[in-house]
């Protein structure tokens, strides 16, 4: 992104040396630390977050350094959201944002996980967003598919997940992914209403910019029951019953079966979605197959909820100014 002057590029270094790692965080001044590879979403610490001031930034990374890189980047302050979209190695078609939700405990609160919820709004944007934020995160992701030929030589085919935090300075990148997002899948492959094996054959042949890809207006909310102490000490090989789910969808996730029974893992268990009109119905239908899944687990009630959303709308309006 830098190499290629995309817009929504964070300042970032990657570094193998605590002096010029802590230097970078002096410059900074205010920074997120993560290390440079996969941790199921669980390795990021931020500034003003988990980290209170720069001597634990510091501390953190020096932390890290004995296991291998770290990227230390400045810090957005915003409402996160998720773009993702079919890619033929050109053109792009983009499913409708979601925002996902990361920590553990309700009011965001508690240690990071791999996301214990999600929601859509029926149509391309999320309450607290405007067209002119889901345009401008369009436009990196188009960029940046096009720098990947360039630089390559190869066109990405695939799925692009763009993880955004909405400044009031627009839409910057806080990773991209080549997969969907976990749960952000489950919300959006259900609105699909074109057939999906015509996609990926245009996605394959690198037609996709001929084809309008539809998607239902329908609100989708995902809640996920996960084990009792999950992330930190997850109740491992405990029974999970599924009852009555009325209209929502049930996606079975990190549980095993043995003699007919479904057991946890030390992950994410069992996901539901409610689809409907609005967010509010939806997220009810969701809410009330969960109480019908028994088991030591727990999730999140405000996941959807009009008090939660009207939080993420009045955090922009405050930033916007
Ligand atoms: N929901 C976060 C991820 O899939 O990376």
């Amino acid at each position: 992104m830098k190499k290629y002057g995309i817009e929504g590029c964070p300042a970032y270094e990657v570094f193998t040396d605590e002096v010029p790692a802590h230097a970078f965080i002096e410059k900074l001044g205010d920074v997120a630390v993560k290390p440079s590879g996969l941790t199921g979403g669980k390795g990021v610490k931020v500034m003003g977050d988990q980290l209170p001031d720069l001597k634990a930034a510091k501390e953190y990374t020096s932390e890290l350094l004995e296991k291998g890189p770290v990227v230390i980047e400045e810090r957005f302050i915003g409402e996160e959201f998720t773009l993702q979209a079919f890619v033929d190695g050109k053109d792009l078609a983009f499913f409708p944002a979601v925002q996902d939700h990361k920590r553990a405990y309700e009011g965001d609160l508690g240690p990071n996980t791999g996301g214990m919820g999600s929601y859509t709004d029926a149509g391309e944007i999320l309450p607290f967003m405007l067209s002119e934020d889901i345009e401008k995160a369009k436009k990196i992701m188009q960029h940046t598919v096009t720098a990947l030929h360039e630089e390559t030589g190869t066109g990405y085919q695939g799925i692009l997940y763009g993880q955004f935090i909405l400044t009031s300075s627009g839409p910057k990148v806080v990773e991209f992914n080549a997969r969907f997002g976990d749960p952000e899948a489950m919300n959006v492959i259900p609105l699909i209403e074109t057939d999906f094996v015509e996609i990926m054959s245009a996605v394959t042949k690198g037609t996709l910019g001929n084809m309008p890809v539809r998607f239902s207006r329908k609100a989708t909310v995902c809640k996920y029951a996960v084990p009792a102490g999950y992330p930190e000490n997850p109740e491992k090989d405990s029974e999970v019953v599924v009852g009555d789910i009325g209209k929502a969808s049930v996606y079975y996730a990190s549980v095993y079966e043995k003699d007919g029974k479904i057991y946890t893992t030390s992950s994410r268990a069992v996901a539901v979605v409610g689809c409907a009109e609005t967010i509010e119905y939806a997220e009810k239908i969701a809410q009330n197959a969960l109480e019908n899944i028994q088991g030591k687990l727990f999730f999140r009630r405000d996941i959807g909820t009009a008090s939660l959303i009207q939080k993420r709308i009045d955090h922009m309006k405050e930033l916007r100014g």
